[in-house]
């Protein structure tokens, strides 16, 4: 085992989609077997911009860790809790609090970002600003020190390394720095060839039925086809369709479809059905597993609770040296 501690989350804004699979939850699978892991359904992070809409959150956080769960995340190997189960990480969230600078927070490049995005009414919220703390709160909690995270997470974990350091210089501490695991994953868009996301409505879920799943994939947008001669598309819709294959499909099928793409003979349709009929028996098991979550609430709720009592430990422990050193004996 290594002696790295793994921390990550998720917010709970719905079902996972292929990009979330891809893009983190494969590589949570994979760190589950190599060292210690605390992975949470960051509940309190949804809020900092659905507080608006607080009806969905609890479905929605059930849904995930289905999808977890399925995948194949296991509670016997890894530590899986909700975040608004474990209060020590509101407390460290607000003891770190204490020491950040609000300019730190103010030029942070994301909260600019989404305050484009959103609009200022919808994120003058002071928890919305605060996003980063209490994303420091959550690694530093179980002393986290390597942190799967997509690239626009890697300035929250910028900030969380110098709050770290803050904490340290300022109360003579050695709490560990933790650092972003940026995930090299091939680049799996949407049906539309635009990033994979809920808002774009271009998503296959996890969740979706095989059905589904098909006919979602031969909707799915392409051109009028490749002059022969033409080179493999770097980007696009029809880019998406061979990255889908290589995930899904067999070596041999793929180079199949290659070569018929650079001769101008290819035939989207009958790619489609490959694809469809290839993703679906690689998600036969997981379908046949989330069914069976679906139906075992009972087990659902012991895997939370055991998550939250060891989460608890964990951040206990890490709560009693914060509070000694900010003289709170
Ligand atoms: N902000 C992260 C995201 O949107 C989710 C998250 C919350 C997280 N707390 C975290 C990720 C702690 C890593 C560590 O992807």
């Amino acid at each position: 085992m290594s002696s790295e501690t793994v921390v990550s989350g998720m917010r709970p804004t719905g079902p996972l989609h292929l990009g979330n699979y891809f893009g983190a939850l494969k590589t949570w699978l994979e760190l589950q077997e190599e060292t210690d892991c605390y992975f949470f359904i960051a509940d309190w992070h949804a809020l900092t911009t659905g507080y608006e809409e607080p009806e969905e959150l609890g479905k929605n956080s059930r849904e995930v860790l289905i999808d977890w769960l399925a995948a194949g995340l296991d509670p016997e190997k890894c530590v899986i809790f909700k975040q608004s189960d474990v209060p020590e990480h509101a407390e460290l969230h607000l003891l770190l609090e204490m020491l950040t600078p609000e300019s730190w927070l103010k030029r942070n490049p994301t909260y600019k970002a989404a305050r484009e995005e959103l609009g200022k009414n919808k994120t003058n919220n002071v928890g919305f600003l605060s996003y980063p703390v209490l994303q420091t709160a959550d690694v530093l909690a179980h002393r986290g020190t390597k942190v799967p995270v997509g690239k626009d997470q890697k300035p929250h974990l910028e900030m969380g390394r110098e709050i770290v350091r803050r904490f340290n210089h300022l109360y003579d501490a050695d709490l560990p720095e933790m650092k972003a695991l940026i995930r090299q994953t091939p680049q799996l868009q949407g049906l539309d060839g635009r990033k994979m996301s809920k808002s774009y409505k271009n998503c296959i879920y996890l969740s979706d039925s095989p059905t589904v799943r098909e006919e979602k994939i031969m909707s799915a947008q392409t051109d009028s086809g490749p002059e022969p001669g033409a080179r493999l598309p770097e980007e696009g819709p029809v880019a998406n369709l061979f990255t889908l294959l290589e995930l899904f499909g067999d070596n041999d099928v793929l180079s199949d479809y290659e070569e018929q793409y650079r001769a101008g003979e290819i035939q989207y349709g009958y790619m489609k059905q490959d694809i469809a009929a290839a993703m679906n028996s690689s998600l036969e098991e997981f379908d046949e597993r989330r069914n069976e979550l679906e139906e075992s609430p009972k087990e659902l709720n012991e895997i939370l609770t055991s998550g939250c009592e060891k989460a608890r430990a964990s951040a206990a422990s890490t709560l009693d040296i914060v509070r000694e050193k900010m003289g709170l004996v």
